[in-house]
């Protein structure tokens, strides 16, 4: 079918930002929208994917069929939910802006300010949900993430796709106007595992999401 060339295939992808709780009613967090993400899920099942999109907290609804959505809050809780779709996916699109550190203690009541002084927080490492999924990639497996660099992007890039096994590396630079974060236009170039750049110019997420899946089904 070629107006559906996905289809029968299986897809995960994660998007959106992670929350790390400090108490009931604190966290650590980040500006990602998760918009990059939704729109990457929803390109792959309008070609006839079926796809898991596990989600940090969000205010978006995919906004076509064929997505199971798999709402979490924290990095821990992302890897559990990536675990099993991970097992069957033919490809892996890996958007979420995971908090590379979450507090080392989670009060269950809310903390109360002691003093007027300083205040410690210790923090402990997630797991990076790629690096440990790459590690277990089967032949076919096709992996892409992402990399959002304020300098030397090129090589961070390059440098990330190889410690997580990706098999290419999406980049949108933060030096670049319109590239992102938060907004609804990016510009990325995506590098494969050999080095070769593709470039493309600012559009909206939706028509970079295209650009993304047809790169993908371009892997082969
Ligand atoms: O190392 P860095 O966070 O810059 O790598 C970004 C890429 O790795 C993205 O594809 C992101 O979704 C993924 N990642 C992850 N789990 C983490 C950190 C990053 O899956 N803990």
């Amino acid at each position: 079918d070629s107006e559906k060339p996905l289809l029968g295939k299986k897809a995960l992808v994660t998007a959106g930002p992670t929350y790390e709780k400090l108490d009931p009613v604190r966290f650590i967090g980040n500006y990602s929208s998760g918009r990059m993400g939704y729109c990457v899920a929803e390109r792959l099942a309008e070609l006839g994917a079926s796809v898991t999109l596990v989600s940090g907290p969000t205010s978006l609804e995919p906004a076509v069929g064929g997505i199971d959505l798999v709402r979490v809050e924290s990095a821990v809780e992302m890897l559990e939910a990536c675990r099993a779709p991970f097992l069957d996916a033919d490809i892996t699109v890996l958007s979420a802006a995971v908090a590379d550190y979450r507090p080392m203690e989670q009060a269950e009541t809310k903390m109360k300010r002691e003093t007027k002084g300083d205040f410690d927080l210790r923090l402990t490492a997630n797991p990076d949900i790629a690096a440990t999924l790459g590690a277990t990639k089967r032949f076919g497996q096709r992996m892409i993430g992402f990399a959002l660099e304020t300098d030397r992007g090129e090589e961070e890039a390059m440098r990330k796709m190889k410690a997580k096994q990706l098999d290419a590396i999406v980049l949108n630079s933060l030096s670049d106007k319109g590239a992102g974060f938060g907004g609804t236009t990016n510009k990325v170039t995506i590098f494969d595992s050999q080095g070769r750049a593709t470039s493309y110019p600012l559009k909206s997420k939706k028509e970079v999401a295209k650009d993304i899946v047809d790169y993908i089904m371009g892997l082969g």
